[in-house]
Order: structure tokens, then sequence, then C-alpha cells
């Protein structure tokens, strides 16, 4: 087995990655997600998940599609290894998007969120093609502009202004890692999708308010919207591998310790974050 942890250790934290998906992928937003994947939730599909980082994809897919099996693949291992221990239910392997270690005509469905910007598209959909069963369903998840609006509390505070004043820029670093190579906009993807050889192209959009004040949340929730944020501003220090002093960790902590602390005592602070998710689906024919 490699020990490839670019991914984890310099572009985005394990849990950066965990937590902003289990949000993303919370029950609460399934309707929006099932009325375009339009898989039977009784059926005993096999589903492949492409590209799964820490998993919170796949576990959020295990409890919606409890009939399934599902596997899901990852070629960082430091994501592989904590989804392995942390998520039951599901076969995570190691494994690279452009030579899928399956044999062809082996899965009902693939399904992938925020990859196909990072994989050489006719790899990228080629693989999913030959692995698919023939009527097999491809699911492309892709994130797309969102809205956001702190809360004057966690705004950036100048112990991380300090810091990130103080490194070079590290633009050309996510290049060097092949982060977002390939972008494609709206009409681009389906398109690319149909080009690729897939039938029935159909695209949808999943709308994930997050706002920690909004009545509809229970506290869980919204602690989770906190508590991601957090770890988001932790692990962007430690991603960047430049040395800093604790001091900065200590700031960020105390941000987000009072955005709790306003949450509790029901002082409202209205910041949102809402994200939009294209999902592109197609058929193998
Ligand atoms: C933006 S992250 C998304 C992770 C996960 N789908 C999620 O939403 O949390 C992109 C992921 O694609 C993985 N990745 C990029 N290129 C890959 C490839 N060729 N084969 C397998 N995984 C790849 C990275 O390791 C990373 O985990």
């Amino acid at each position: 087995m490699g020990m490839n942890k670019v991914w984890s250790e310099y572009v985005q934290g394990i849990m950066t990655l965990y937590l902003s998906r289990k949000l993303r992928f919370d029950d609460a937003f399934f309707g929006q997600y099932g009325n375009v994947f339009q898989l039977d939730p009784e059926a005993k599909l096999k589903i492949l998940e492409i590209g799964c980082g820490p998993g919170a994809l796949a576990e959020a897919l295990h409890g919606w599609y409890p009939n399934a099996e599902i596997t899901a693949i990852d070629r960082d291992s430091g994501f592989i290894s904590f989804a392995q221990k942390n998520i039951p239910g599901v076969t995570f392997i190691e494994g690279d998007a452009t030579s899928l270690p399956f044999a062809e005509h082996s899965f009902d469905v693939t399904i992938s969120n925020t990859v196909q910007e990072h994989v050489e598209p006719t790899a990228f959909w080629g693989e999913q093609k030959r692995v698919l069963k023939p009527g097999g369903v491809c699911l492309c998840l892709s994130a797309r502009r969102g809205l956001h609006c702190q809360a004057p509390c966690t705004e950036m505070t100048k112990e991380e202004k300090e810091f990130w004043e103080g490194i070079p820029q590290t633009e050309s670093e996510l290049e060097k890692y092949g982060v977002c190579r390939y972008p494609m906009t709206e009409a681009e993807l389906p398109a690319s999708m149909e080009e690729n050889g897939f039938m029935d192209v159909t695209t949808g959009y999943a709308v994930i308010d997050l706002t920690p004040d909004a009545r509809k949340y229970p506290p869980q929730m919204a602690e989770l919207m906190i508590e991601a944020k957090r770890q988001n501003d932790l692990e962007a220090i430690k991603s960047s591998h430049h040395e800093y002093d604790a001091k900065v960790l200590d700031a960020i902590n105390a941000k987000y310790d009072e955005r709790l602390r306003l949450y509790h005592e029901g002082i409202k602070q209205w910041d949102t974050s809402v994200s939009l998710t294209m999902i592109v689906r197609g058929r193998k024919g």
C-alpha cells in the first residue's frame, strides 16, 4: 500500500472535509439529493464512491440506502485510514480514480463529490463507465459558488492575519498537486458527461443552508456548523506547513468558543453559509 497523504496534509485536512461534508450530507438535505439521484431506496444496489476523502458522503449513503453495498475509494491514505477506523458498514479502499481496481460491469451506481475538477476527464468518465453495469447510473456532484456571511466574533483575528501575511502565496503549491486542474462550468459538466458516452443526462441542484441561528436546526446541528468552521480554520494553518505560534490556534479557538457561547445564550448572529451543489446524473447505455 502506498503512503500518499498529499491531499490530507497539504490541501484539505481530514476534519475540514469530514465535518463540512457531514453537514452538507445531513439527513435534513436528503430529499434534495434523492430527487435527482432517482435511486430505489430499497434496492440492493452496488454503489462505488470515487474520491471519497474521509468518507462523509459514503457514510450518509449507507444510511439513505440501507440495502446497498457501498465501496469508496480515494488515493489519499490519510483519508482512507480515518474512514476505515470511523465509518462502519462501508468498504474503504486506497486507489486511483484513473485506474479503478475493479472489473468491468461491477457497480449499479458510481458517485463522486467535488472530485471531477481534479481528475483528467477522459479517465474520470471512462473508468466509471467501464466499472458500471449496462444501464448503471453515474452521479457527479460538484460544489458551485456559495453565500457566506460571518458573525463579527468569527472574523479573521490579527494573529491569523499576521500568520497569513507572513507566508508566501500558496496557489502555485496547490497547482503542483493538480488541485482544480480541470474546472468545468455548469454547462460544461453535463456536456462532458454526454461527450464521454453517458445517456439521459440530467442536472439538479441542492441548496445547503447552514445558519446556526435558524430555528429549524437542532442545537447539535448548530454546534456542528460552528465546530466545522473551527476545524477549517485550525487545519488551514496546519496544512500550510509553515511554522506557527500556538497563539494563532488559541485565537481561532477563542473565536469559536465565543460563537458557541453566543449561540447557547440565545444571542443571535444570523451568520450563514449557503452552498450550492450541482448534481449531474447520467446513465450508461
Ligand atoms: C475536494 S476532495 C473531496 C473529498 C470528498 N469527496 C468530500 O467531498 O469530502 C477531492 C478528493 O479527491 C481525491 N482525489 C483526487 N484525485 C484523485 C485520483 N486520481 N484518484 C483518487 N482520488 C483522487 C483527493 O485525494 C481528495 O480526497
